[in-house]
């Protein structure tokens, strides 16, 4: 989870219990635009570990939440590293790359992880821009264990590539693509075979992600892996109906209207349930499901999840009938 299009809309103070302070020990340029930030405990002490994939919400001075995936080394608890592009038109990137000094004490979440790396025979990694970040410790564990691995790695230019230095001394192959210089990835090509015991992780613009999901389309479940920064698009036509929940540790029964989320309405109610993103990318709404069908609308869960309608994220996903009874 990086920052290549910004959250659209800071969301309210998170109720997450697992907060603590990192003092921002270094900023360093990576690429033009592109700065990682390296946080670590103010007494210098080892900070809770993460493993590959794994993203923190970072409080902003100004009271507002973003996620960032972890991309340093995830056997280094010294610090913890972040890279964060400027995007235009983007709040909360701009304020970072303006703003923060090394030395100033910032508030984050416990490390966690949507986008957890499974154990594969190798693998393909694919990139846009700052869309690297959460996928640099998989390479990095992938070369540890052995893995043969492949990065397609798209950029404007690619000269531009953040970490691309740091990439290259790890063991993997990499191909460099470029709108610039016309040589953008074919995703139909490099991926529309399936590849045996291999298993592909993206992040990147929507445009990519979904090139290389339709391109995947005959891979077996399980093999391909999204992490979305930005909520993936609803159908223009998509509407909202009125349903009733029932969250069943409370003891209480509330009409969700169509232009109210569950999460709103349980607020109203006095019921708040852990929230950051509250756009379905984040996953620390996640709620047990005990009956009723989901209208699954966030970007986080596989379609597998999804039919197991064994959870749900309550930020942004319906009903599809009248009635759902959550644990709640
Ligand atoms: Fe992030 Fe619901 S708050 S998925």
């Amino acid at each position: 989870m990086a920052d290549v299009a910004e959250l659209t809309k800071p969301s309210s103070a998170s109720t997450r219990e697992q907060t603590f302070e990192v003092r921002l020990r270094a900023l360093i340029w990576e690429a033009p635009g592109v700065l990682s930030l390296e946080l670590a405990a103010p007494d210098g002490s080892a900070l809770p570990p993460f493993a590959p994939g794994a993203h923190i919400d970072l409080k902003l001075p100004d009271g507002t939440l973003r996620q960032y995936s972890l991309c340093g080394d995830p056997n280094d608890t010294s610090h913890y590293r972040l890279g964060i592009r400027a995007v235009a038109g983007g709040l909360s990137s701009s304020f970072i790359h303006r703003h923060l000094r090394p030395g100033e004490l910032l508030t984050v979440s416990a490390p966690r992880n949507n986008f957890p790396l499974v154990d594969a025979a190798r693998y393909i990694f694919v990139a846009g821009g700052i869309g690297i970040t959460p996928l640099i410790p998989m390479m990095r564990e992938a070369s540890t264990k052995g893995r043969p691995w492949t990065l397609l790695y798209c950029n404007r230019r690619n000269e531009d590539a953040p970490f691309l230095a740091e990439i290259k001394k790890l063991r993997g192959e990499i191909s460099l693509h470029s709108s610039e210089a016309g040589t953008r990835l074919d995703a139909a090509q490099r991926l529309g075979t399936v590849q045996p015991d291999t298993v592909v992780y993206c992040c990147g613009p929507e445009s990519l992600m979904t090139a290389v999901e339709e391109s995947t389309a005959a891979w077996p479940e399980g093999s391909i892996h999204f992490e979305w920064f930005t909520p993936r698009s609803r159908p223009a036509d998509e509407t909202s109906d009125s349903f009733e929940v029932v969250c069943q540790r409370s003891g209480l029964t509330l009409a969700v209207p169509p232009d109210k989320s569950i999460m709103t309405v349980l607020s109203e109610a006095g019921i708040e349930v852990p929230r950051s993103c509250e756009q379905g990318i984040c996953g620390t709404c996640e709620t047990r499901v005990i009956s009723g069908e989901v209208d699954h609308r966030d970007s986080i869960l596989s379609t597998s999840e999804r039919a197991a309608n064994q959870t749900m994220m309550i930020c942004v996903s319906r009903a599809r009938g009248s009635r759902l009874v959550l644990d709640i």
